[in-house]
């Protein structure tokens, strides 16, 4: 973990913040997998690690907003669990670790509830997502558990994203340790993307690189020669000349802080004049929007921008037509671009999503939209200095979605259905990169992973 200072600073920030009534960050709990024992892998909540800092299960974080105290709860381990697991430090020790000089057991915790509750304070919590923390907030708040999310505080969930949504230095650091793992994992898949190789193996080696250079991977590696389907988990194929290979992962730290890299590879690692010309129009929408992000834009402007070059590519090769701009405002790119430009990232992949994405991307001027496409868009507000981001556009082939566009002669002026048809056999093309935004502009994170055509291929030799 980060030194307690880190923590005790942001407990200090957050007091600022909220004006009374106490918090509760309940921590993780170790979850069955198919008996008690035999558990899920153990993932801290982001909330409690950026916070507290403890990576260990079954821990409750509370702050106290008028008296500005804070705790840590847990039951300390007996003999029986040293017996299996060794040595294990107090919840006292583990407590001074993030500057907390407060402990009790989880019955303490109980009592400190219950007190406040009699006292009429309030009580506010985050939003929780895992059931076993849905049952002790209902447990400790005499609350129905499956109410707990629409009970959650607004006025803490804005606090916390006002606090996470700026990085400080040390948590940049940790994401560009994040990005450089992913540029051994990438690295190592464009090697691999060859006719014949099963993409198992593939998926299997990223994982492990993840595994053996941090905690594993930041979300579950997205890897297909079907890149059209964009959150492809199938890993069955056997990689065929002619396709192109979408491989859409990040490592996690051992501070648990994310990357979120996707490259797309054509197997046997020669791209044909096809895949040139889709590549190039997806890589310039990735470069441009990089170049351009910055305080002074906002990510929605950004992605309108990174949709007009993806349509104007389109409309050179004679798949679109019209109006680029008109195309865009009305929605027709999204046939080939139905998702957003990109999304936070820190101690989550996608960051805070746990606490709403209309809090994290969204407010009372900025509202989301309800057109196919930019729907998705995940955060659509001003840049500031401090925030980290993913810019990750892609043209698509979706069989399904074109066959029915085109049966409704949806968007007919813009569209060339005709056209269509030669570049099925692309599939995907998605290219991400990770990026702090700047006082001045943006910086580009980690080492610089191959995406230019001279660079996967050389890459790839
Ligand atoms: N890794 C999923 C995404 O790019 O958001
Ligand atoms: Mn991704
Ligand atoms: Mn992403």
């Amino acid at each position: 973990m980060f030194k307690s200072e880190v923590y005790t600073k942001r407990r200090e920030e957050l007091q600022k913040k909220l004006k009374g009534g106490i918090a509760l960050f309940i921590g993780n709990t170790e979850s069955p997998m198919n008996y008690p024992a035999n558990t899920y892998h153990f993932r801290q909540d982001s909330d409690f690690l950026y916070f507290f800092g403890l990576d260990i299960p079954g821990l409750t974080g509370v702050m106290d907003f008028d008296s500005g105290k804070d705790w840590v709860f847990g039951n300390d381990f007996d003999l029986d669990d040293i017996i299996w697991m060794g040595p294990q430090p107090s919840i006292k020790d583990l407590a001074s670790k993030c500057g907390v000089k407060n402990t009790g057991s989880l019955l303490m915790l109980d009592e400190t509830i219950r007190e406040a509750l009699a006292k009429k304070r309030k009580v506010h919590f985050l939003p929780p997502y895992q059931g076993e923390a849905k049952i002790l907030l209902g447990s400790l708040l005499k609350e129905n558990p499956c109410q707990m999310k629409t009970l959650a505080s607004p006025d803490l969930i804005k606090a916390v994203v006002s606090l996470r949504s700026i990085k400080e230095k040390v948590e940049i650091e940790e994401i560009e340790k994040a990005v450089d793992i992913a540029f051994e994992m990438h690295v190592a898949a464009m090697k691999m993307c060859k006719k014949g190789v099963r993409e198992q193996d593939i998926f299997g080696t990223m994982e492990g690189l993840a595994l053996m250079k941090g905690a594993g991977t930041s979300f579950p590696i997205i890897l297909s020669i079907n890149g059209q389907t964009l959150h492809n988990h199938n890993h069955g194929n056997i990689l065929e000349k002619g396709k192109m290979m979408v491989a859409d992962a990040g490592a996690e730290t051992r501070l648990h802080y994310a990357s979120d890299i996707t490259r797309t590879t054509p197997v046997g690692g020669k791209f044909s004049q096809l895949q040139k010309d889709i590549y190039e129009i997806v890589l310039k929408a990735n470069s441009e929007s990089i170049a351009s992000a910055g305080p002074g834009l906002s990510n929605l402007e950004l992605h309108l921008r990174a949709c007009k070059i993806i349509s104007a590519g389109m409309k050179e090769l004679g798949i679109m037509k019209g109006d680029v701009d008109e195309a865009v405002a009305e929605g027709a790119h999204a046939l080939f671009m139905p998702h957003g430009l990109g999304h936070m990232m820190g101690l989550d992949v996608h960051d805070m999503e746990a606490l709403g994405e209309n809090y994290v991307g969204y407010n009372d001027e900025v509202k989301r939209s309800s057109q196919f496409g930019l729907a998705f868009l995940r955060f659509a507000l001003p840049f500031k200095p401090g925030h980290v981001f993913t810019v990750e556009p892609g043209c698509y082939f979706i069989p399904e979605l074109i066959a029915q566009w085109k049966a409704e002669k949806r968007f007919s002026g813009f569209i060339n259905y005709g056209k269509i048809d030669n570049y099925m056999s692309i599939g995907g093309i998605r290219i991400e990169d990770n990026v702090l935004i700047t006082e001045k502009g943006h910086k580009l994170l980690g080492k610089p992973i191959p995406k230019t055509i001279k660079d996967v291929e050389s890459t790839c030799l």
